[in-house]
This record gives C-alpha cells, sequence and structure tokens, in this order.
C-alpha cells in the first residue's frame, strides 16, 4: 500500500528492477567496506548527538570551581549525561574500526588485484577515501581539548609549518592562525562535522556508483563455472532482498561489538588527562598515526637544508615527503600491475599466485608494521639507528622469505598441471 503511493510518484519500481536486483557475491571478504560504510553511518548518528553538546571555543568557564576552556568543559558535561560517555565511546570505536576495516578493506583489493582494469579509478577514490578518513580523525583529536588533544595536535602543527614555501598559509588555512589559538577549535569543529563529512558522503557516493556500474570483481573459481554455464552474471545474490537481510544482519551485529568494546573499554578518557597546561608532556597518537610518528623519530633532528629558497627539515621529510610518497606508491599500483592482456579483468587473483606482488605488499606491510613499533622505540629503550637496522632486515626478510616461498609453490604447482595435462 505505501509502496504502491510512492511508486505511483518515484517510479520505485523501475529503480528496484533497475538497482535492487544486481548480484552481490557471497565471499566474507565483500564485507569488508560494508564495515566501513556501516562504521561511518555510526560515527554520523553518534556525531549528530555528540555536536548538540559540544562547544566550540577555547574560552575559559568554570568546571567544578576550576577555570577550563569551554570545549574542554562541554566534553567532561557530555561524559556525566546519561549515555553520554556510551555514545561518545561508540563515537571513538567506531572510528577506529573505519580506519582498520578501510585498512583490510584495501588489502583485500590489493591481494586479490581487484584495482585493474576497470577498477583503477575507484582505486584512486578509495584511496581519496582512506586519506579523508584520515582527516576525520585527525580533526576529531583536537575537539574535546584535553592535554591529550592539543600535543597530538600540536605535532601536526609543525609538520604543516614545514611544508616548503606553502607551510604558513597552509598552517593558517588549517589551524586558522598559530597554534594553539582561540581561532583553532572553531576552523576543525568545521572541518570536522561539515567539510569532512560532505567529501566523505560525495566520495563513498562517487565509490559506490562506480561499483555499481562496474560490478564487483568476482572469485576466480567462478570462472569456470560461468564459461561452462554460458552465463555473464555475476554468481552471487540479489541485493533485494538476501543481501539487505544480511548486510543488515551484518551491521546490528557490528553495532553490538561496538557497543560491546565502547562499555568496557574507554578511550580518551580526558578527565584523566586533564585540559592542557604549560608542562604538557608529548604523548604517542592513537596507532594509525604511529607509522608517521614513527618515521618522524627515526630521522636524526639536525637534518635540514633548502631547495630552491624551501627549507627541508626533519619534520618535512617525515611529516610530508613520506606520507606523499606512499599515497603516491599506493596510487601508481594499478598503473604499473596490469596483469595479463589488455581487456577487462573482472576476476580476482589467488594472491598466491603472484609472487611479486604478494611478497611486495608482505614486505610494505611489515615496514609500516615496524614503523609503528619505532613510535614506542623510548619504552623498548632502542636508539634510532638500531630501530632503523631492525626495520630493513624486517622487511627484506619478510619480503625474501615470502618471494622465495611464492616462487616454490608456483614452480610446484606449474610442474603438477603439467603432468596432469
Ligand atoms: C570510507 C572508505 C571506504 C568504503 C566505505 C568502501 C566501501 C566499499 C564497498 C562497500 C565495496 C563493495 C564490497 C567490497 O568489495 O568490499 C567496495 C569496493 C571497492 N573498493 Fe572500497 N571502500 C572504502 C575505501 C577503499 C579504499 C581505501 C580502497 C583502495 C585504495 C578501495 C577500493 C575499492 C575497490 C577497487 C573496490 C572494487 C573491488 C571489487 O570489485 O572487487 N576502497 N568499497
Amino acid at each position: 500500500m505505501i509502496f504502491k503511493w510512492f511508486d505511483e510518484r518515484l517510479e520505485l519500481r523501475k529503480f528496484k528492477d533497475k538497482f535492487l536486483s544486481k548480484t552481490f557475491p557471497t565471499h566474507p571478504t565483500f564485507l569488508l567496506g560494508e564495515i566501513a560504510l556501516f562504521s561511518f553511518i555510526t560515527l554520523v548518528i553518534t556525531g549528530i548527538f555528540l555536536g548538540f553538546l559540544y562547544e566550540p571555543s577555547v574560552k575559559m568557564v568554570s568546571l567544578f570551581g576550576a577555570m577550563v576552556p569551554a570545549a574542554y568543559a562541554s566534553v567532561v558535561k557530555t561524559d556525566l549525561l546519561p549515555m553520554g560517555m556510551i555514545i561518545r565511546r561508540i563515537h571513538h570505536w567506531s572510528a577506529m574500526i573505519m580506519i582498520a576495516s578501510i585498512l583490510v578493506h584495501l588489502m583485500r583489493v590489493y591481494f586479490t588485484a581487484s584495482y585493474r582494469k576497470p577498477r583503477e579509478l575507484n582505486w584512486l577514490v578509495g584511496l581519496g577515501l582512506w586519506c579523508i578518513s584520515m582527516g576525520a580523525a585527525f580533526t576529531g583529536y583536537l575537539l574535546p581539548y584535553s592535554k591529550f588533544s592539543t600535543t597530538a595536535t600540536s605535532i601536526a602543527y609543525y609538520i604543516a609549518k614545514s611544508v616548503p614555501w606553502i607551510g604558513d598559509w597552509i598552517s593558517r588555512l588549517v589551524f586558522a592562525g598559530d597554534f594553539p589559538s582561540a581561532g583553532t577549535v572553531p576552523r576543525f569543529f568545521f572541518m570536522h562535522v561539515m567539510l569532512i563529512p560532505m567529501l566523505l558522503v560525495g566520495l563513498i557516493g562517487l565509490h559506490m556508483l562506480i561499483l555499481v556500474k562496474q560490478k564487483h570483481t568476482e572469485p576466480n573459481s567462478n570462472k569456470k563455472k560461468k564459461e561452462a554455464e554460458g552465463g555473464r552474471r555475476l554468481i552471487g545474490i540479489p541485493i533485494w532482498p538476501e543481501q539487505t537481510i544480511i548486510s543488515l544482519s551484518f551491521y546490528l551485529f557490528l553495532l553490538f561489538i561496538i557497543v560491546l568494546v565502547a562499555t568496557y573499554i574507554p578511550l580518551n578518557p580526558i578527565e584523566n588527562y586533564g585540559p592542557p597546561s604549560p608542562g604538557t608532556p608529548v604523548m604517542r597518537p592513537d596507532w594509525y598515526f604511529l607509522v608517521v610518528y614513527g618515521f618522524l623519530k627515526l630521522i636524526p633532528g639536525d637534518l635540514s637544508f633548502s631547495i630552491l629558497g624551501g627549507n627541508i627539515t626533519p619534520e618535512t621529510i617525515g611529516g610530508v615527503l613520506f606520507p606523499a610518497f606512499t599515497i603516491l606508491v599506493f596510487a601508481l599500483i594499478p598503473f604499473l600491475d596490469k596483469g595479463k592482456g589488455k581487456g577487462l579483468q573482472n576476476y580476482t587473483e589467488n594472491p598466491l599466485h603472484r609472487p611479486f606482488m604478494t611478497s611486495f605488499g608482505i614486505g610494505g606491510g611489515v615496514f609500516l608494521c615496524m614503523l609503528v613499533v619505532a613510535g614506542y622505540m623510548d619504552v623498548l629503550h632502542l636508539t634510532a639507528r638500531t630501530m632503523s637496522i631492525y626495520i630493513i632486515l624486517a622487511s627484506t626478510a619478510a619480503w625474501s622469505i615470502s618471494y622465495t616461498l611464492l616462487r616454490l609453490y608456483n614452480k610446484k604447482r606449474m610442474g603438477e598441471d603439467n603432468d596432469e595435462a
């Protein structure tokens, strides 16, 4: 009845026939992108709740007899409300899960070569989503305006200032002047609740549109089955109703996990940190920024030189050039690894059958994980020199061992195939 009413006005049946009958692959790794999507939806819903209570200002106000910044006071008061603290924790945990699932989703796409023609563009859109999601986490960091937030943001401030030629301009644009200053919190609030979510919604929409147009890749094991049946349709289940029911159940399960974790594991308990004070020590950022933080710690503090009037400092190398280079390498992957032939490559590859790319991914992954460990160099009592040697040894070993093993495996596999033939 309701459907009929809307259908007569909006021709919903056409939409249903065109989009909702499309097929979704049944392999569970295709749910990784959905985890990122669902975490984002949870972030928006909990963010709206927090937005009603948050005060984006650093003017000093009284809280339990002490003078503290208004932003800090508003978050402490949120934690005291019924449901306030749990919603703030759900928001923070959803952000963690979103970033983690983006990384695992990216790894799925990388290791199965799902970035090849025609999906190069969606790979680039995905990279944009990754960078902007990191921006969302970064701008959210500062908002509670605790000791933790301000030290983490000040590292980024010095990185922004270190960009040759345009560093001052970038820091004025992002931090609204010096940091800390009265303008930074309102500027970050605007970026966190308005600019970045809009960009994310737009890019996620584009990512999904391209996906609907190009369809998913399919596991290689489907190839023979489809050729035998002479079918062109993707093997899987229709979006409506099967996949929708699976996705919704999956979302409820994910929510259950997030709420469970948020109930027992506090994140960023600002009451323990307190508001910023002049002698605040530098604190380690959350895990997803540790790669850059660890890299910064490895660079000798006196390493600086100038090129065409622009100063290159350790902050420029660790905080600007290294992340830019890493993203560039990721962006080039679909254009360097095109696979066999020039046609469309709609089947996923088995990672075990691609020794070079798989071992490159494993070596690169170990390198990045070791940089996270470098973020804890002081705790481990390691010098930058020793840590650098460990990083080179671990990533080279991971790369060469996995490459050798995969080559041997493939030699054996080819031999068996020839025997069978
Ligand atoms: C907010 C972040 C992201 C969201 C919400 C998202 C969502 C999705 C979803 C739901 C799918 C379909 C299911 C699947 O293949 O898992 C997908 C596919 C895809 N994503 Fe993402 N994604 C995000 C980030 C990324 C990143 C960082 C990359 C890579 C750099 C990427 C590259 C791709 C590609 C190439 C496909 C097509 C894969 C195929 O057909 O096998 N995405 N994404």
